[in-house]
């Protein structure tokens, strides 16, 4: 049966899509996903960030077949309660001055929207983001990934007018520093390209993840993105946090910016708002919004009314159920445990993360990525029933991402079976 699925998927489906595993599924429920091998697996993957409240959430699928039963599809040809309790919640749990909302269904819509947004209300053309960073896959969003060249090889040319700077990336530092001489070189490298390759004035906007996440589950230095929100207002650019895989909890926070208290002037957000349906989100201020004019951007699909019922009732419980604070304390164990691990073993680089937004960089002698070492403990924890990906451009960073409803036992649990894998 097992084989069945993946003989006939793999004559279907094309091969530029990638599977993480071998597994195939039969049944997927809170942490844990049921292989047809007759195994069960903890699945700290989280679909890539986007189960927060674990798989087949009890609520959103009460509410997700409430609403199945009333309206499954507008096309924005009618209103519907869901769509506007949504932007209710939105607008009660996103950073100060995110007032507004436009739904769409993909991280990489919303990220395409608001550079529109940003380039439509500025009448600017340029756009700056990071090295290293992912914002999706379509041929804009394309434009500002570079986690990897591979995924925009064959694809130019892209969007012009798209420049990038590199992502304070302190353990790999772009700029050769370390830590403690550090002046903020990969700063002062943006502020040149401000005088060398584009205008400030002729910037639209600034793309940024207040952590990377494809690109190395990389925690940026408060200061960065505090002298990046302060640079933004000097100049009259508008600063984007692309919130696509740090909202909705998983750092501990709603968003990642309250980490670093700043307040970003678009937001945009997708993967976990709608408890695994999917729908995404561009936010921004009501003068922003106000000067995006009637049918200068529209969706289908976009806002579909079972996914903001999903939205809403994952929403309600991740507030209900405290799961913040589970996050937050759950986190600081893995992170401790995971710190004294890389004590006991040099091939672990470096350790950090935020809740449950955790990186661990594998190493070899010389300190560089160590992807081979990293498939034999990514292959070990799944022959134990523990479902980890990675991530970074060596694909040398296991990522620790379970959803926000892991427990303290169960955080222990996965992090013996890593240890283990470890040895
Ligand atoms: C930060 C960020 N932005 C955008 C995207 C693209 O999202 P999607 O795959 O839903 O288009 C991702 C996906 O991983 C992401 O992590």
């Amino acid at each position: 049966m097992e084989q069945d699925v993946i003989k006939r998927a793999r004559e279907l489906l094309t091969p530029a899509l990638v599977f993480h595993t071998e597994i195939t599924v039969r049944r997927a429920y809170g942490i844990y996903v049921d292989g047809t091998d007759g195994k069960r697996y903890m699945d700290f993957s989280s679909g890539l960030a986007t189960v927060n409240l674990g798989h087949c959430p009890e609520r959103v699928v009460e509410a997700v077949k409430r609403q199945i039963d009333e309206i499954i599809h507008s096309g924005c040809i009618f209103y519907y309660p869901s769509i506007v309790g949504l932007a209710e919640r939105l607008r009660r749990i996103t950073p100060d001055g995110i007032d507004m909302f436009f739904f769409s269904n993909s991280g990489a819509e919303a990220v395409e929207g608001a550079v529109k947004l940003a380039r439509y209300t500025t009448g600017r053309q340029g756009v700056i983001a990071f090295t290293g960073s992912f914002h999706g896959r379509t041929m804009g969003s394309i434009s500002l990934t570079t986690s990897t060249s591979k995924y925009r090889k064959g694809y130019h040319p892209l969007l012009p007018s798209v420049f990038h700077a590199p992502y304070p990336y302190c353990y790999r530092c772009p700029m050769g520093q370390t830590r403690d001489e550090c002046s903020m070189e990969c700063f002062k490298y943006l502020e040149r390209m401000l005088r060398h390759i584009i205008s400030p004035e002729e910037v639209a906007c600034i793309v940024i993840e207040p952590v990377l996440g494809e690109g190395g589950y990389v925690v940026p230095p408060e200061d960065y993105l505090v002298n990046l929100r302060r640079l933004c207002t000097e100049h009259g650019i508008l600063f984007i946090a692309d919130e696509v895989q740090t909202g909705f909890g998983r750092t501990g926070t709603w968003f990642a910016c309250e980490h670093f208290r700043i307040k970003p002037d678009i937001i945009t957000v997708a993967k976990a708002i709608a408890g695994g349906f999917p729908l995404s989100a561009v936010g921004a201020s009501e003068e922003i919004m106000k000067g995006w004019s009637p049918g200068a951007h529209g969706t289908t699909f976009g806002g579909n009314p079972v996914s903001c019922a999903a939205a809403c009732a994952s929403i309600d419980t991740i507030e209900e159920e405290q799961l913040l604070e589970n996050v937050q304390k759950v986190g600081r164990y893995a992170i401790e445990r995971l710190m004294s691990l890389k004590k006991d073993h040099p091939f672990i680089g470096d350790v950090r993360g935020l809740g449950f937004m955790i990186g661990v960089e594998f190493v070899k002698e010389d300190g560089s990525p160590n992807p081979e070492l990293l498939n034999t403990v990514i292959e070990r924890c799944l022959e134990k029933g523990l479902i980890l990906v990675e991530c970074g451009r060596e694909k040398n960073i296991i990522r620790f991402m379970p959803p926000l409803i892991a427990k303290h036992t169960d955080m222990e649990r996965a992090l013996n079976i890593f240890e283990e894998a470890l040895g």
